[in-house]
């Protein structure tokens, strides 16, 4: 039998077990030697649920350091995706890092210096790339139907929102702002469709009109407080937007909080937060073309809607009804693609993901998903995050100056 590619996974919580970890163990060619976490009874019941034993390290020093790996899995908090990588690349192990690549541009260069010195690779998880509605979408731009595309549109809506407001990514310190934790991944799509121009400029308005203590959706009791997280609100049982964790209070609850402080279900109305709750960015490229993305956390539905419109015709796209509609320009002749619904985490494409780093680092496939792609898009994230501080256009080159 084939030697199985030797993972170890940092950061073992909702991805790292939720997505890679489950997904590792699910293949033949591929196995979990060592997890590393801050927290040792999320690797405790990460290991206890996926019923393996890998070994456990408190530190990424100490994981590269004793394990030989093939690669590591980073699905750490955003902030320490640059420290995770850069040790890991240091001692020579290949590196596939869940978006953002870092949570500045800066952290980017720092890895991407890292991997030019190791030799080693580095890819990025943006799995919208592996989604087989844009791949549907990729491919028609590919085969020219709509000509040269200028212009793009997309509208994310997420329902509940709760995972940006209740956690560590409610804070700018930790993710650099949701323009790059969430919006990495829609910036990579736009320059992924438009054949990766540079990006020239970026204005963003965003703000938080409707997560916050005004907004509660129930009478509060004088002298009876909400939250702090939903497990322990006296109102639990009437909030509409209850975050019920009960099912994960071996990973999630007050004894392994007890380790790191770490409450995932903080209510998303009373907690203290640094990120939007909407917002829409514009960008423009080097070659004319120019996107916007709008994203809104308090919605009823969740979907990705893209337009893309070229010379010869227009694309629309849902991700969450999997349709492509294609339109040319001067003809009626409508046509619809109903994209089948393919196994796996966000509509299939997380093993498509894991399966092309595989291919990537034992050589079947090159490396399509780059350092320099990730970085692009923590600047869009980023020129975008400043846009929407300091009210103004912010050009890219800004933050490559030394
Ligand atoms: N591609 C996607 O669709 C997608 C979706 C969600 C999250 N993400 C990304 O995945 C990553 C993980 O997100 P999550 O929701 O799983 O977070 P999480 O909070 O559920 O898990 C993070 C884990 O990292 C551990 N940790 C914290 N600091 C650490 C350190 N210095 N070293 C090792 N472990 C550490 C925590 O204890 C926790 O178990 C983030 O970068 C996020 O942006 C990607």
């Amino acid at each position: 039998m084939e030697k199985k590619v030797k993972f170890g996974v940092v950061g073992v919580g909702s991805r790292g077990l939720g997505a890679f970890s489950t997904m590792i163990c699910q293949r033949t060619d591929a196995e979990v030697a060592a997890f590393c976490d801050t927290n040792e009874i999320r690797m405790k019941t990460a290991a206890e649920k996926l019923k393996i034993n890998p070994n456990f390290y408190a530190t990424i020093t100490d994981m590269v350091k004793n394990e030989s790996l093939d690669a590591v899995v980073i699905t750490t908090p955003d902030f320490y995706h640059e420290q995770c990588a850069v040790e890991a690349l240091e001692n020579g192990v290949n590196v596939l890092i869940d978006k953002p690549l870092a949570t500045s541009v800066k952290g980017c260069r720092n890895i991407i210096a890292a991997a030019e010195k190791a030799g080693k690779t580095v890819m990025l998880g943006f799995n919208l790339r592996h989604n087989a509605v844009l791949k549907k979408v990729k491919k028609l731009i590919s085969e020219n139907t709509i000509g040269k595309v200028f212009l793009i549109e997309n509208r994310e809506f997420y329902d509940g929102g709760r995972t940006y407001m209740s956690r560590w990514n409610r804070s700018y310190e930790f993710c650099g702002g949701l323009w790059i934790h969430k919006g990495s991944h829609d910036f990579d799509v736009f320059q992924w469709l438009l054949d990766f121009p540079k990006p020239v400029k970026v204005s963003s308005f965003a703000g938080i009109n409707v997560l916050n203590k005004d907004h509660i959706p129930f009478e509060v009791t004088p002298g009876t407080p909400v939250g702090p997280t939903c497990h322990e609100c006296p109102y639990k049982k009437i909030c509409p937007d209850i975050y019920d964790i009960s099912g994960e209070l071996d990973r999630w609850g007050d004894e392994a909080a007890q380790l790191d402080g770490y409450k995932k279900d903080l209510c998303i109305y009373t907690s203290d937060k640094s990120v939007h709750d909407n917002g829409i960015a514009m960008v423009e490229y080097d070659n004319g073309a120019r996107a916007s993305h709008m994203e809104c956390f308090v919605t009823p539905i969740s979907d990705r809607r893209y337009t893309i419109v070229g010379e010869l015709g227009q694309i629309e796209a849902s991700l969450t009804d999997r349709i492509v509609t294609l339109r040319p320009r001067w003809s009626r002749e409508i046509v619809t693609y109903q994209i089948p619904d393919e196994e796996g985490g966000h509509g299939g494409a997380d093993p498509n993901l894991l399966d092309a780093f595989i291919k990537v680092i034992t050589g079947v496939l090159p490396n399509t998903s780059t350092t320099e792609h990730g970085m692009m898009s923590t600047a869009v994230g980023q020129a975008a995050e400043l846009s929407r501080r300091e009210e103004r256009t912010v050009f890219i080159e800004e933050l490559f100056r030394d």
